[in-house]
């Protein structure tokens, strides 16, 4: 273990535990990832695109609590996984200083404050790391994500047209922000 559980009390007063994901997590992971990559637009994967099993997924999951370069948190309630969110850094000397974070909520937690604080809790952890600066990447047209991102401090660093098509045809750019810790 190596991230401290934390609990958090979201806007609406209902109580969340913020902790690192295990192995017994893998099963309800997979689910949980196929129902958010269906409730938006804004991530990489289509839901019949998620198709670890779940021992792959175990596999996974041990392979990130093994790792000093790779932390996954999530959040959940009354054992229900509601958020996940990711630290990752590169094993290259030259880029030991820079972090890059991703998080996800399911929907019907969305505003309640939650992917705020997995953000703030995987900067907490970067600093621990002795990273300076923290990265994302989000769909241009996220304007969710944007405004969270922009509150946090990030700023936008650059953006590669056309990054994604979707099955509509739907074309976002891919937006990269920088946040200095
Ligand atoms: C983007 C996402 C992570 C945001 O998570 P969330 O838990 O809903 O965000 P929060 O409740 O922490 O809100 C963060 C801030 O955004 C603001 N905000 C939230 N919803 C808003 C809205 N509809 N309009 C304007 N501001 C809004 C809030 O003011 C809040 O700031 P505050 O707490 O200081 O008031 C979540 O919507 C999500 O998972 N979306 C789908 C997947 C995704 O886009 N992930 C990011 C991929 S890059």
């Amino acid at each position: 273990m190596k991230y401290i559980p934390v609990s958090f009390e979201m806007k609406d007063g209902r109580i969340c535990e913020i902790r690192e994901i295990q192995v017994k997590d893998a099963a309800e992971t997979i689910e949980y990832l196929k129902t958010v990559m269906g409730e938006s637009n804004f991530l990489y994967s289509y839901p019949e695109e998620i198709t670890l099993t779940v021992e792959q997924e175990e596999k996974m999951i041990k392979g990130f609590n093994e790792s000093e370069d790779i932390l996954m948190i999530i959040a959940e309630i009354d054992g229900r996984l509601i958020a996940s969110a990711q630290i990752s850094r590169s094993k290259k000397l030259k880029m030991r200083h820079r972090g890059n974070v991703a998080v996800t909520v399911l929907k019907e937690f969305w505003n309640l404050g939650i992917g705020k604080k997995m953000l703030l809790c995987l900067e907490e952890y970067a600093k621990e790391w002795g990273l300076t600066q923290i990265e994302l990447d989000y769909f241009s047209g996220n304007k969710r994500g944007q405004i969270l991102y922009e509150k946090l401090g990030f700023v936008k660093v650059g953006e590669i047209p056309e990054a994604f098509i979707l099955k509509d045809g739907t074309r976002y750019n891919n937006i990269t922000m920088v946040k200095s810790i």
